[in-house]
Formats: structure tokens, C-alpha cells, sequence
């Protein structure tokens, strides 16, 4: 089988190497892939905005299965298009990606159908937005209504803080803004809920837990993703059984009386509150960095589990897991969030000798004559999966310092929260 897989960071190396693993596999492209990605894959360098020619491309090649990656290509509607082509593709179409796409048309869902979620408003000029926010409690959430890769979100502690949140979203940082969502503040923490849904049936596909600020102990700026470990620590049946009931089930039902369903992985971000699941977010895609922590423990071959999803057959497969910890640490770009260097050459890669249940995928790399680059702000994720978390985290902690890159950062304490538990 040859299969193509769409987007370039550490959540696509990670899903093709585990791909490759499942040894059914003729052929691998990647569109357009990293240095790691071209080990194993064709990296095919094609303008994601491009849908013809990468439907041509598929076609070319006969590509038997797509998988698509990030969100801007879903909400994009690739989907939709290549579909209309008879390509078999992984991942929801435009209508159900709104759930990730518009932060609005999922909380007309949760109203709809009684999802537990922050109390909100919708606002569309400056003047209501402040008028609101004076006579209500900080903190208070601030919200861009659009994709924003995790920085459209603002946590404001006074009326200063929410003028700035309000300002830079309507003056364009995130895109044109028509409106903006302001949310009451939700004190838990949060955990990440992963399903895997073939239109009909879905199955749960792990827990995690990431870090999402640039600085130890969760301080800092916003980021992509620093690292991640799974499970999360605040998983247990019932708690299970609340997120899929209350949650996951009606979100389903929403969209099939908007005439469509879901097919692709399922991000559900929540906020637990004294055991009570409240939905923060969806994504409509595996995270980065959750999914390089959660492939590693597959027993079961993904390639069989997407085609499986393609051909609405999910509930013939039985979803197998190594039961063990699994913990991931990202290397950055000195200076990421902010401006950081490209082209920075990362030496030493050859001297990090992997050992069992030990991974690294790359992100923002490309190879040229040999020599691997940075061009990302993150670079390169280092797993481990163990009996404990401390453990998994030596082992990564040990392959980064072998690397000693100079150009680049982690954070040290990744997982301090399980780790402390232990
Ligand atoms: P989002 O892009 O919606 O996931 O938001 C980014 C981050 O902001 C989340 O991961 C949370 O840490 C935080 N956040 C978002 N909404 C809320 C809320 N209503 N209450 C507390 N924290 C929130
Ligand atoms: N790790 C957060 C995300 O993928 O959105």
C-alpha cells in the first residue's frame, strides 16, 4: 500500500515512522515532510494550499490512502476536495473541522446540547466587549474566533490586560476579527481526551497531558507544545464515562443534524474540575507533541486502524496499547515563542544511540548534503516510554545531553506534576 501523509512537524514523523513499523507498507510520501520524514518517506514539496496539484500528485502516484496531519488543510476542506476525486483520506471534512476552525460554532453546539463548558459571549466591537468585562469577575478569557495555533487565547487578570487581548485581536493579529469570545475562567487542570472516529463508531486513542508554555513550571509564553506525557494523571473510568456522555456524544449528534459526520482523530482539550470534565477546546487532529507521546505505545498497526476509519469499519478492530508511561520533551530554537534563528546546523545528531522504546522525531529540520537544520521553532522530540515517568524522563534528558546542541532549549521539568506524584 502506498501512503501519502500531509504536513512537516513532529506529529508527522511520528505518524509515519509508526506507519512504516506496520510493515504493509509499499511506499511513503510526505507532503512536505522534515529531515526525518525523508529517511523513510518522499518528501514532496507541494504548496498545501495547492489541492490540485496535490490531488494530481496522489493521482500520479496512485497514493491508496491519505492522511492529513494539521488543521489549516481540514478546515481548509482537502478533504472534502480529494474525496470528491475517490481518494481515500484520513481526516473530517469542512463542515465537522469547524469544531476546531471557529470557536464559535462549537459553543453554539454546547449550548445547544447542554455541554458542560465555560460560560461565554459572543461580541463584536470594542465598546460591548469592555462594557461586559466591567461588570464581571477577573480573571477572564479572551478569545480570536479563528485558527490561531493555540495563540489566539488570552487569561486577563484586569480591565488593562483585557483593553491589550481586545485591541490586538480586533486590530488583526490573528486575521480579520468580525467578533471575539470572552469566557469565564475555569480553575482545574487540564487534560487532553483523544478519540479516533470513522464517521460511525469511535474509539478512544489515550489521554495526555502537555505543557504549553515556553517556561518551567508552566510560565511564560504560549507555545505549540513543549512536551507532553500519557497517560494523564487525572484519568479513571468514571471521569471516562462523563467526557464520552456528556461531551464527546452529543458533539457527534450536533454535527449530524448539521447534515455531516466525523471521520479522523479527535482532540477534545478539557478543563477537569473536581472530576467534572468542562470542554476547552477541539482540535481536529492528533496534538503536537501528544502524538509522538501516544504513537509510541500502539501495539496495533495504524495503517489497518486508518483504513479501518475510511471504510467505516473502525469496530472491527480492536485498539491494542503497550501499557507503560510515556513521556516527550521538544527541543526549540533558542528564543522560541519569539524570533529565533534558522538554518542552524544541529551537529551530533549521529551520536545519539537510541535504546529500546526509545524515539525521536524531528519537526522543524530539513537535510541538505548530509548536514541537518533547524528552520523551525521546534526541532526535534526526544520519547521514552518506561514503567514510571522519572524513569522516561532520564532517558530523554540523557539523549539530549549527548546531542548538546548549542542552538537549542528544553524545558527540564516536563511531566513535574506526575513525576512529584511517584
Ligand atoms: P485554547 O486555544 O482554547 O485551547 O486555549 C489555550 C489555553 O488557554 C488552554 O489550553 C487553557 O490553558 C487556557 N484556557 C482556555 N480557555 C480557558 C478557560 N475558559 N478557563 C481557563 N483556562 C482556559
Ligand atoms: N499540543 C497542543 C496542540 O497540538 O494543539
Amino acid at each position: 500500500m502506498k501512503v501519502g501523509i500531509i504536513g512537516s512537524g513532529g506529529r508527522e514523523h511520528a505518524i509515519c515512522q509508526t506507519i512504516k513499523n506496520s510493515n504493509k507498507i509499499e511506499k511513503l510520501f510526505c507532503f512536505p515532510g522534515n529531515a526525518g520524514t525523508k529517511n523513510i518517506a518522499e518528501n514532496v514539496n507541494i504548496d498545501l494550499e495547492n489541492f490540485e496539484k496535490i490531488r494530481d500528485y496522489i493521482l500520479n502516484k496512485n497514493i491508496d490512502l491519505v492522511v492529513v496531519g494539521p488543521e489549516k488543510p481540514l478546515v481548509d476542506g482537502l478533504v472534502d476536495y480529494l474525496e470528491k476525486f475517490n481518494i481515500k483520506v484520513f481526516g473530517p471534512n469542512k463542515i465537522a473541522a469547524q469544531l476546531e476552525g471557529s470557536k464559535i460554532f462549537t459553543k453554539k453546539i454546547c449550548e445547544k446540547y447542554n455541554i458542560p463548558t465555560a460560560k461565554f459571549g459572543i461580541f463584536y466591537n470594542t465598546n460591548e466587549a469592555i462594557k461586559f468585562l466591567q461588570n464581571s469577575s477577573f480573571p477572564s478569557v479572551i478569545k480570536a474566533d479563528n485558527l490561531a495555533s493555540g495563540k489566539g487565547v488570552y487569561i486577563c487578570n484586569n480591565i488593562k490586560e483585557a483593553q491589550k487581548a481586545i485591541d490586538e485581536i480586533f486590530g488583526g493579529k490573528f486575521g480579520k476579527a468580525e467578533n471575539l469570545l470572552i469566557e469565564e475562567f475555569l480553575d482545574g487542570e487540564e487534560m487532553s481526551f483523544f478519540t479516533i472516529h470513522d464517521g460511525e463508531n469511535f474509539k478512544n486513542f489515550g489521554t495526555a497531558q502537555d505543557h504549553k508554555r515556553a517556561l518551567e513550571g508552566d510560565k511564560g509564553k504560549n507555545t505549540g507544545g513543549m512536551g507532553a506525557y500519557s497517560p494523564s494523571r487525572l484519568i479513571n473510568e468514571e471521569l471516562e464515562i462523563k467526557i464520552i456522555n456528556k461531551i464527546i456524544k452529543p458533539t457527534l449528534k450536533g454535527l449530524s443534524e448539521l447534515g455531516t459526520q466525523y471521520k479522523g482523530f479527535l482532540y477534545t482539550g478539557l478543563m477537569i474540575v473536581k472530576n467534572e470534565p468542562y470542554l476547552v477546546e477541539y482540535n481536529v487532529r492528533m496534538g503536537d507533541p501528544e502524538c509522538q507521546t501516544i504513537l509510541p505505545k500502539l501495539k496495533t498497526n495504524l495503517s489497518d486502524i486508518f483504513l479501518a476509519c475510511c471504510e467505516k469499519k473502525l469496530n472491527q478492530i480492536n485498539i491494542e496499547w503497550v501499557n507503560k508511561k510515556s513521556l516527550c520533551v521538544v527541543l526549540c530554537s533558542k528564543g522560541y515563542p519569539e524570533a529565533y534563528k534558522n538554518n542552524v546546523e544541529i551537529k551530533n545528531l549521529d551520536k545519539i544511540k537510541l535504546k529500546n522504546n526509545n524515539f525521536m522525531y524531528h519537526a522543524g529540520t530539513s537535510e541538505d548534503k548530509n548536514k541537518i537544520y533547524a528552520i523551525g521553532g521546534r526541532v526535534l522530540n526526544f520519547v521514552s516510554l518506561s514503567d514510571n515517568f522519572a524513569l522516561a524522563k532520564e532517558n530523554i534528558i540523557e539523549n539530549l545531553q549527548n546531542l548538546n546542541w548549542a542552538g537549542g532549549f528544553y524545558r527540564k521539568d516536563i511531566g513535574y506534576k506526575v513525576i512529584e506524584d511517584q
